[in-house]
Order: structure tokens, then sequence, then C-alpha cells
């Protein structure tokens, strides 16, 4: 296993090119699924969720390929083909790999009129239940049947009927699995309090572009008319806004200056806010958003909540930030039950953070100085790295194979900024 080796100190200052985002990705490639013709997707992200994707939808009978982009290029190309599915069986040995598999439920259930998936599990950040998938389904008329530990779903003959969901919680990946099965129903399905998030956005034009008829997109509420069959397409996947958040961040603990190339200022409006009340400079325009730390870091409180509120997945990055914020910053969690595993690692280099339930109270600003230290889940890897570009000395962080699922080429990224980082063999 590798791990990353980085001496704090350096002020970032360059351009990072952005990726196409991994959340987004993670449900465009199981479009491919409802149409027989095939689907290219351009700006990939090169990721190991996204390889596993790959293999996924292969065990389904769905052909791939990836058209040639030289290697020193982020990013990749992917044409999907499921001409014939051979399979609508998603086995336990993948899905316990990569959780976002569930999101194969919906168009499975939606082309073949049956699939089968392996129930996925919990996973560090919390127990991540499916129940809301599930309930949505029904309610479009799917029969569900839980045994074990796969989740079985049938259409009646001619497709689902249609339906109505009101969702007691805003999930993304319940929305995402309900417009997928909802686009070849046989009638019209209707979601309210859906998630709003920009991934969702993405899905809904990819499947516009393929021929779905969908209502109210961008808003909570989504009224989706089932079509016969949709056609294939080609499409690039939005801009990633948590890695561009991350990256933000890591430019504001250096006191440097960024040019995020590609980010997509609008997706990244509660970071951008959060980081201006912070006391860092960003400028938006067409391309891209620049990041400009502008003398000392001010606490601020911040509660995380679905779009347009501050998203969950850039808490722990804030979190290393404030901790050199002059003064005491509260950051309430209010998305998964267990967000906070990046606290007892960044207080071994050396932050003031106070846990009590889902709030942290960070007091700064901390000297924080190098440490060997344990990513764990794929957002609060990334925040021990934030700390550690500020850090004095040498921070050694061990099981990056957390952060390879979310950001591509992440040491060759800092490193275009002037980082002192390298990854090295983990003896
Ligand atoms: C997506 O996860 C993202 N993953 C997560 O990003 C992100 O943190 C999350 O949305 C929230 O924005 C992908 O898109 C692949 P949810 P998802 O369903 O869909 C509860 C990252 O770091 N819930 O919106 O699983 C759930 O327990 C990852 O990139 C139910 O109760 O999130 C949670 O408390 C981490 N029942 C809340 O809803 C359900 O059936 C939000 O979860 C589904 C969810």
């Amino acid at each position: 296993m590798d791990k990353l080796i980085i001496r704090g100190g350096n002020r970032l200052s360059g351009t990072i090119p952005i990726s196409g985002a991994k959340n987004a990705a993670l449900t465009l490639i199981p479009c491919a699924l409802l149409t027989e013709e095939p689907v290219t997707l351009r700006n990939l992200p090169r990721l190991a969720d996204i390889d596993g994707f790959q293999h996924l939808m292969n065990q389904f009978g769905v052909t791939t390929a990836i058209q040639g982009t030289r290697p020193e290029d982020f990013g990749r190309v992917m044409t999907l083909e499921a001409t014939r599915i051979t399979s609508t069986v998603a086995p336990y040995d993948l899905v316990r790999k990569m959780r976002a598999s569930i999101l194969v439920l919906g168009p499975m259930l939606a082309r073949t009129g049956e699939a089968t998936v392996s129930m996925p599990g919990g996973c560090a950040i919390g127990n991540r239940p499916i129940d809301l998938h599930l309930k949505a389904l029904e309610a479009f008329g799917a029969e569900i049947e839980l045994t074990q530990g796969y989740v079985k779903a049938m259409a009646p003959e001619g497709g689902l009927p249609g339906g109505e969901f009101d969702f007691p919680v805003v999930s993304v990946g319940a929305t995402e699995n309900a417009v997928m099965a909802a686009v070849l129903a046989n009638g019209t399905c209707r979601l309210f309090n859906a998630a709003r998030e920009p991934e969702i956005v993405d899905l809904c034009n990819l499947l516009v572009a393929m021929g779905a008829e969908i209502e109210g997109i961008g808003t909570s509420d989504l009224t989706i008319h089932g079509v016969k069959r949709l056609h294939g397409a080609t499409y690039r996947v939005m801009p990633d806004r948590i890695e561009a958040g991350s990256y933000a961040c890591a430019a504001a603990i250096t006191g440097g200056e960024v040019r995020l190339e590609g980010a997509n200022a609008h997706d990244m409006a509660s970071t951008t806010h959060a980081l201006q009340a912070i006391g860092v400079e960003v400028e938006e325009d067409k391309k891209g958003v620049t990041v400009r730390a502008k003398g000392a870091l001010k606490p601020v409180n911040l509660t995380t909540a679905p779009f347009p509120g501050l998203a969950t997945d850039m808490q722990a990055q804030l979190m290393s930030l404030l901790t050199k914020a002059e003064g005491t910053s509260v950051l309430k969690e209010t998305i998964f039950e267990n967000r906070f595993m990046h606290v007892p690692e960044l207080a071994r280099m050396g932050a003031d953070i106070a846990t009590e339930g889902r709030t942290a109270i960070v007091k700064g600003p901390s000297d924080l100085t190098g440490a060997e230290v344990m990513a764990t889940d794929l957002r609060a890897s990334m925040s021990l790295i934030i700390a550690a570009l500020a850090a004095e000395g040498e921070t050694q962080v061990r099981r990056i194979y957390h952060l390879d699922r979310g950001y591509e080429r992440l040491e060759e990224k800092l490193q275009l900024v002037g980082a002192d980082i390298e990854r090295v063999g983990d003896d």
C-alpha cells in the first residue's frame, strides 16, 4: 500500500485542473443500462471507483471502451453499450467494495423489469441505509424482496405503472435511483423533497439528452413522464465541486493563491460563501474560480445541509482550515452520524477540537506539526492532507487508497502548485 509524505510550509500558487465529478460519474455510468445504444461520457475522472463501476457494468454484459487519451491528461472518455443485458445481478463481492453500486437498481429495473443488488452495508461515516431507495421504487409500482442480503426489485408486466413519493429525508442516492427507474415507466412518476444537488441536475441533463421527459430539474419537485425507450447520447460530466472546494481549502490554509481551472462557481457557492466568511478571497469567472488568502483567517459557525446548503462532503476540509482561524468555530454535521473521524487525527497534529455528538468546536489558531496519520474515509483523509500542507515538518498519511477513490492524481495536482508532497510505497 502507498503512503503520502508531505512537508508543510509551502505557499501554494498556480493552477489546478479540476476533474469530472466523482459523484456525478457514479450516477451517469449506470444510465447506459437504460438504452441498447452507446452512451459516451467525457471528462470522467480517473478514479478507483470509476474503474470499479466499469467492471460492474461489464458484469451485466455491458461493453465498455475507454477512448485513448494521453496518460498525462486528466480525465477519460468512456463509451458504454448495453446492447444485451446478460445478468441483472450485482454481486456482493463487487457491491461491498463500492457502495455506489446500489445505483444500478433503478436503471436495471427500468430496462429489464427486474434487478438483484447486494445490500451495500454501511461504511465509516454511517450505516447508510437504503430504505428510501426501496420506498421510492415501491411507490412507482415495483415489488421489493429482501433475501440473503440481496435486494430483489421487480416491475409488473409492461413496466412500472408510476406513482408519487414524498421523501421524508433528502437523499441524493435515493433520488438518483428513483429518477433512473422512472424514465422508462409506463406512466408518470412524481418526487417531492427530492435532492437538488448539482449531480442530480447532471443526471437529469444526461437522461433528457437520451430522450427522457423530466420537469422541475434543479428543484425538489420532479415529474418524470415515462417514455417507451431512450436513445444513446454523448455527455460531458460536470466538474467536481468537492474536489474544487478541497483544493480551495488547501490554497487558503497555506496563504496561497490557486486558480481552480474548470470549477463551476454556482455548484460550489456554499463552499465559496464559507471561505469568504473566513476571510478568503474568491474570484469567479466563466472558466474557473480563483482562491486567494488575504491575511488572518476568521472563525465561523458552519452547519452542513442538503444543497444549496453547505455540502457535508466539505465539512472535514473546512474544519482543517478553521484550525488556523483566530478564534473559536462551531461546525454542525447534520447529514451523517459519524463524520468526525478526522478529529482525532487532526488533534495528533496539534489541532484543538472538541466534539459533542454532531457538533465540533474548533479553537484556533493552532500550530500544526507533522505526524504519522491514518486515512479513514475519503473526505477525512483530504482534511489531513490540507492540515499537513500547513504543518511544521513532515506528515505521513497511510491507507491512501481512500483518497484514490475520490481525488484524481492528488499529489500531481498539488505538486503543480508547489506542494512538497510525494507518494511512496508503504513498506
Ligand atoms: C451521496 O451519498 C454522496 N455519494 C456522498 O458523498 C454525500 O456525502 C451524500 O450524497 C450527501 O450529499 C455519492 O453520490 C456516490 P444520501 P448518499 O442518500 O446518496 C440517509 C463522498 O464523500 N438515508 O443523500 O448515500 C443517510 O443515512 C460521499 O463523496 C436514509 O436514511 O447520501 C444520510 O443520513 C460520502 N435512507 C442522509 O440520508 C436512505 O435510503 C443523506 O444520505 C438513503 C439515505
